[in-house]
């Protein structure tokens, strides 16, 4: 049946109604209609597309928060690729900057603007015919992931443009949580017992990479725009491209100023470090582009960063305070680390009463007591840092600081490996370390059981219902005692079951990190599960084959033998197993198969010019490939860059095959 006439009018203008009430609530800040008035127009349109589906389209307000979870993002490669800016940290920087230019485009006049640099994220939004098609992260610059449905929650982001003059472009800006929203969320982390985030930046990184969109919409993420790309017509000026955004309805910073010279980039600068406390969204300096397109197009761009353009990084607030006392945390592997109990203070926006110390070197080494007058900073991260002693005449008199020589939790003795900073209570039973392995199971990078929170897991260990990870497999037999735990119901546990049977999926290199064995980030668990494909395979492998892996060392290495040489691991990797976890590399996913490279070994040396020698490592293990870092009489090929060394001279006097970068792109096809 066709769409009436006038049902079709009416979900055109209550659609662009919605999308002008969102520009002046979002962007403009000046809502003109209740929240009433609002839920009512999109609940009559909601009503309209539920009666005639075909008028359901992907830019339709509706669409902000719609659809299945998303299982995997999709990498999405940017057209123009997304570069980084060199920073500078004071004037005489700024100064350098300016006679660069000069130098590079002699007896031109060139104007700058100034703006202000974000700290969130950067994505980039691709515009068709009008209408939102693609928003993806910035990645690695290159590559980024597929978050459409992500940021189409980000009301101020408009679904399509309705300007006749701009059809097909690319907008690129910055996403962030306000400082507000993001006290908010942590007390509600707090309440639900889960972990804090550390600044609005890590917050709005972990919202946008949710796989749940309605999750995603429950936080506050908003964006400024920066950067705008197309080829409807010829653009002239950076301050011109940030007016078009403007004009077609995109949020652009107030903060913005055309400048002639590099005196008024000071005074900009100045004037935005002054009221930097009072903006309610972070800001970590001021970002200076030159304006005209044709100049920046000369002056080009070297390595990642242009060099039109440059970051002006505004420097660490810091207070003087007093350490109260210092406390020690017990880390999952069992790692003691000191932190300092301060005399609160306010600092660049909040209130500071602990600063981590790392570990008793840096006391020993900054002189640090309980009692002693302190310096501390809050750089980028949120968690502060205490800087420097304050040496004052009662300095002396204050009693040296004790190394602890037992656990503050579980009282066992305390080792310090002789080649570590750290030290590490020998219980592998104290409580905090079976906290804290479990937490580490659970979290989102490893095997992304949600729901399982700090005081969750607490609960379920104080009931006796886990010791370790292993014993998550085996919740589901208890669902009826979990149901009538106190702050539970059926629906919650579901959930969490739910959640643990799903984490089943997980592939075998995310087991292999959620083990939490010492030394093993997530980066090196998916390069060690490339190589050695399955748990079998590493659990024999000699210390020797897994530091042959390029870029895994010796201490990585023997952390891993010892760790499947250990009873208690074997025990915890049997259960897993038979929980039915991924044990091996899943062969299906590897799909850029390529022949040239599998089951070949490689050694990288020298400097390599199209790719990074990360970039090279990764392609080479994508296509079935291994990378080592010492030449033997195994290895097959050695790529070669500029200044090759000793690596070369040795795989010739092996007769072991070189290569060099245009080999190495042949290979590739
Ligand atoms: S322009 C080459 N403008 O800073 C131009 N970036 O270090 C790079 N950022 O990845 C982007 N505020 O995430 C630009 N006003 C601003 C910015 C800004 C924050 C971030 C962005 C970028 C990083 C570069």
């Amino acid at each position: 049946m066709a769409v009436p006439q006038n049902i079709l009018k009416k979900a055109e203008t209550l659609r662009e109604k919605i999308a002008d009430a969102d520009y002046r609530y979002y962007t403009l800040a000046e809502p003109d209609i209740s929240d009433l008035d609002y839920d009512m127009m999109m609940k009559e349109l909601e009503k309209i597309e539920k009666n005639y589906h075909e008028l359901i389209t992907p830019e339709s307000p509706t669409m902000r928060v719609s659809g299945e979870p998303t299982k995997k993002f999709e990498v999405v490669t940017h057209e123009v690729p997304m570069l980084s800016l060199a920073n500078s940290y004071n004037f005489d920087e700024l100064i350098d900057f300016d006679k660069r230019i000069k130098n590079l485009i002699p007896n031109e006049k060139y104007e700058y603007v100034c703006e202000l640099k974000f700290d969130g994220l950067a994505v980039s939004l691709t515009y068709q015919n009008g209408i939102f098609v693609k928003g993806a992260t910035r990645g690695d610059g290159t590559k980024g992931d597929d978050v459409t449905k992500n940021l189409k929650t980000i009301r101020s982001i408009p679904l399509r443009v309705k300007s006749g003059m701009y059809k097909n472009f690319e907008v690129r800006g910055e996403v962030f949580i306000k400082k507000d929203d993001f006290e908010k969320i942590n007390e509600e982390q707090e309440l639900r017992g889960e972990k804090l985030f550390a600044n609005a930046r890590n917050t709005a990184a972990g919202t946008l990479k949710q796989k749940d969109n309605k999750a995603v919409a429950s936080r506050p993420l908003n964006i400024f725009v920066y950067y705008f790309r197309t080829n409807d017509e010829t653009l002239s000026s950076h301050f011109k491209n940030l007016e078009i955004l403007k004009s077609i309805k995109f949020p652009v910073n107030a903060f913005l100023k055309k400048v002639s010279n590099i005196d008024e980039v000071k005074k900009y600068c100045d004037e935005v470090d002054n009221i930097r406390d009072t903006l309610p969204y972070e800001i970590d300096g001021v970002v200076i582009k030159i304006n005209s397109l044709v100049q920046q197009d000369k002056l080009g761009s070297v390595a990642k960063s242009p060099r039109w353009a440059i970051a002006y990084k505004f420097k660490a607030k810091q207070q003087i305070t007093i350490i109260k006392a210092i406390t020690l945390q017990v880390g999952r592997v069992g790692t003691i680390t000191p932190v300092a109990e301060l005399e609160p203070v306010f600092l660049a926006g909040s209130t500071i009463s602990r600063a981590t110390l790392h570990n008793f070197d840096e006391i020993k080494r900054k002189g640090i007591k309980e009692g002693v007058k302190v310096k501390i900073e809050k750089g980028g991260d949120v968690i502060p840092k205490v800087v420097e002693v304050i040496k004052d005449k009662d300095y002396e008199k204050i009693k040296e600081y004790k190394l602890p020589e037992r656990c503050p939790v579980c009282n066992s003795r305390l080792e310090k490996p002789e080649e570590e900073v750290s030290f590490y209570c020998v219980n592998y039973f104290c409580s905090a370390q079976v906290q804290g392995r479990i937490e580490h199971f659970v979290q989102r990078d490893a095997m992304e059981i949600e729901g399982l929170g700090t005081s969750i897991i607490e609960i379920f260990l104080k009931e006796g219902l886990i010791r370790d990870f292993t014993d998550l497999y085996q919740l589901y037999k208890y669902k009826d005692i979990l149901i009538n735990l106190e702050r539970f119901g059926e629906k919650s546990i579901n959930n969490i079951l739910n959640a643990i049977e799903e984490s089943k999926k997980k592939p075998f290199d995310k087991v292999l990190f959620a083990l939490g064995i010492r030394h093993i980030g997530e980066k090196t668990a998916r390069i060690i599960a490339k190589n050695f494909a399955s748990m079998d395979k590493l659990s024999k492998a000699s210390v020797e084959e897994i530091s042959n892996i390029y870029e895994v060392g010796p201490k990585i290495a023997k952390s891993i033998k010892e760790f499947f040489e250990d009873e208690k691991s074997k025990l915890l990797i049997k259960k897993l197993q038979s929980a039915g976890l991924n044990f091996k590399v899943d062969e299906s996913v590897k799909i850029k198969f390529n022949g040239n490279f599998k089951d070949k070994t490689f050694v990288l040396t020298g400097t390599l010019e199209t790719h990074t020698r990360d970039k090279a490592s990764q392609i080479i293990e994508e296509f079935g490939g291994r990378v080592s870092s010492s030449v033997s009489k195994n290895t097959d090929f050695v790529l070669a860059g500029t200044e090759a060394g000793s690596k070369l001279n040795k795989a010739k006097k092996l007769g072991v095959k070189i290569i060099d970068e245009k080999d190495f792109e042949k290979m590739i096809g």
